[in-house]
């Protein structure tokens, strides 16, 4: 399998294009979801696990929290967080690490838990979720925003480090092989066309497991939908958007 912590250094410059797009999918639907699911965070400690570029650690930052700290797999991506970080004079405190044993770099727990769509280059959901059982407060509060597994079952199952053809986009729900695509948002970029990539892909019950296997109760399950105006703005992304969902964005506490 390909290495996903290189495919994301390759890839760091134009996710950052993308991510902070007006348009982007994820400000204008996912953050306008989990916005309204946040508890207080105003002198809390918090923890973004596959923060990227910081994209969701910066947008946490306005609530104040005390401590705020990124975890990352990609060094390229990380370095993009710590330069905005010096450039606003945020808090932010970035760590290399893999969200699949967050333990091995952090020691202390958290009161809030976060993570915005890496659970699909993590292989395995249970030691994920243990580590975050280990690393949330008793009374913390945890959410976690994924690709919603229907749109990951349309992935493209991989074969042999090959590009797969359009008509392989199609939901296949119950295979959990390895999939390897061009990421959708990636051939609007000029800087890093044709890139293969490569993710797992988790059945929603695999989540419910993991979660249970962890101790952690599930408070919430919310798939938002797009904003209304993008019905009349933008209708082929609203109805392709209503037609294969992106994300799933879990509420969860001990
Ligand atoms: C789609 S990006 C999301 C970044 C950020 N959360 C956001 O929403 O802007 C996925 C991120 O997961 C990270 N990642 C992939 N595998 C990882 C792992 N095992 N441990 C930590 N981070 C990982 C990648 O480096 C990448 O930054």
């Amino acid at each position: 399998m390909k290495d996903i912590k290189e495919d994301w250094n390759t890839m760091a410059a134009a996710y950052e294009e993308f991510g902070t797009a007006e348009d982007s999918y994820s400000y204008n639907i996912e953050w306008r979801c989990i916005r309204k699911l946040l508890p207080e965070l105003k002198g809390k400690s918090v923890l973004d696990i596959g923060c990227g570029t910081g994209i969701f650690t910066f947008l946490l930052e306005v609530f104040e929290p005390e401590r705020l700290v990124g975890i990352d797999l990609s060094e390229e991506m990380l370095a993009i967080a710590k330069k905005k970080a010096d450039s606003q004079r945020s808090k932010a405190e970035f760590i290399c690490g893999d969200a699949a044993d967050i333990r091995e770099k952090i020691d202390v727990q958290f009161d809030f838990i976060f993570s915005s769509t890496t659970t699909h280059y993590i292989k395995n959901l249970k030691a994920m979720f243990a580590g975050i059982a280990d690393c949330l407060k008793e009374d913390g509060r945890c959410i976690l925003s994924v690709i919603h597994p229907v749109y990951s079952a349309m992935y493209p199952v991989e074969h042999d480090g090959t590009f797969p053809e359009d008509d392989e986009w199609q939901v296949r729900y119950l295979d959990r092989s390895i999939r390897a695509y061009i990421q959708p948002w990636i051939e609007y970029n000029d800087a890093c066309e044709n890139h293969l990539s490569v993710s797992y892909h988790h059945l929603f019950g695999d989540y419910v497991n993991a979660a249970v296997s962890a101790g952690l109760k599930i408070c919430g399950v919310h798939e938002p939908m797009p904003p209304e105006n993008w019905k009349t703005e933008f209708p082929g992304r609203y109805e392709s958007f209503v037609e294969t969902p992106t994300y799933l964005i879990m509420e969860l506490s001990k």
